[in-house]
């Protein structure tokens, strides 16, 4: 997807994500049944770890703060943050190891375990949730859409918001 265009609103964009992510736990349990070597599995493992930082983060600085805004559920909202925390430490023992260390395939599929039991989560109750509020989640996609493709590419902190930039 290389456009907002392609997104219906925000809980689209945010989605198409965890699509990704189920795909490439599912496509590291075939490496693993493969038996590939483990710079495959490692490459794997770290692209999977990026993908999910970058989406914690649009989540957590654009999606969950306008969502809170209108549904006012705060017990949602730190079950959400609380789930996030639980992925962050996974990925940073995963960053911290090597894939010929024992328990390596052990930690990205359990990493993969509490990713979609999130997911089920955002899907069942935070997006059922969001899409019958009033927040304007179509609105939403280009800031998700920007700010994702920044992190992506290792920008630093976003611009102040109103500063537009000068064409010259
Ligand atoms: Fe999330
Ligand atoms: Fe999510």
């Amino acid at each position: 997807m290389s456009s907002t265009l392609a997104y219906e609103d925000a809980v689209d964009l945010l989605d198409a994500d965890h699509k990704m992510a189920q795909k490439q736990f599912l496509d590291y349990q075939g490496l693993c049944d493969d038996g590939a070597p483990s710079e495959a599995r490692q490459q794997l493992a770290l692209k999977i770890c990026q993908d999910l930082s970058v989406h914690t983060q649009i989540e957590e600085e654009i999606f969950y703060p306008r969502v809170q805004a209108v549904i006012q559920d705060e017990a949602l909202m730190d079950e959400a943050l609380r789930e996030h925390a639980e992925a962050k430490d996974a990925i940073a023992r995963i960053r911290d190891m090597q894939a010929t260390d024992a328990g390596y395939d052990d930690t990205v599929m359990q990493l993969g375990t509490t990713i979609m039991d999130h997911v089920m989560d955002e899907r069942e109750k935070m997006f059922l949730k969001a899409r019958y509020s009033t927040a304007d989640l179509r609105g939403l996609v280009p800031a998700l859409y920007a700010r994702k493709k920044e992190l992506q590419t290792g920008a630093p902190a976003p611009a102040p918001a109103g500063k537009k930039k000068v064409k010259s």
